[in-house]
């Protein structure tokens, strides 16, 4: 689903909810019948009982800290939280890099466009993970396999350019060499689905 059919949706569920909003705009009742997701969002909330529009990005980022990724459920309850529109809060985060709205693949790739990782070639090495999976970074391959993500310096400067793959360091990375380590990992996925159906 891309951002703007996501924004639609989701706007429509914010605006349902809004409706069933009686009494205090911040009130947030974690408990009876909820998800797991959403009593996660709402136990993040309650901690912020008068919160405005500056508490968006550490509430995003908590949520994210714990969930991995924005989904439209959070939005709305986010949204609904600050009495801010769903529209509003998409625009915030899809400003910032580190905010996800899919959940991290199986192999999450982590490229690092740190400075010394710049010089030695990672943008190179990005489009090539782009062109491959087909996806653009911050985004997840349709079979769940794989997701992708621009990081700044992982502290490996000295094997730039390097990629993490599931906290797995791959040193020195070419363009060249980006269709192996995607084999590596489907191969690798394989085989776990192998052992686990023994
Ligand atoms: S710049 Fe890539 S690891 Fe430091």
């Amino acid at each position: 689903m891309n951002n703007s059919t996501q924004e639609t949706h989701v706007e429509k569920d914010v605006h349902d909810n809004q409706m069933n909003t009686v009494g205090n705009k911040n009130a947030v009742e974690v408990g009876t019948n909820v998800n797991p997701e959403i009593e996660t969002i709402r136990s993040i909330l309650n901690r912020y009982p008068h919160a405005h529009r500056d508490s968006l990005i550490p509430i995003l980022q908590e949520v994210q800290d714990l969930e991995g990724y924005l989904s439209p459920k959070c939005i709305v309850e986010v949204g609904r939280h600050l009495m801010l529109p769903t529209s509003k809060i998409y625009g915030v985060a899809t400003f910032y890099n580190g905010f996800r709205f899919e959940k991290k693949g199986r192999f999450h790739i982590q490229i690092c466009r740190g400075t010394a990782c710049h010089v030695k070639g990672s943008l190179g090495v990005l489009k090539a993970f782009q062109q491959s999976l087909d996806i653009e970074a911050g985004r997840t391959t349709r079979d769940g396999l794989f997701s992708l993500e621009v990081v700044a310096c992982i502290g490996a400067c000295g094997l730039a350019p390097v990629i993490s793959v599931n906290g797995e360091f791959h040193a020195a990375v070419t363009p060249d060499n980006v269709r192996k380590i995607i084999k590596t990992y489907r191969k690798r996925a394989k085989e776990q689905d192998h052992v686990e159906e023994k």
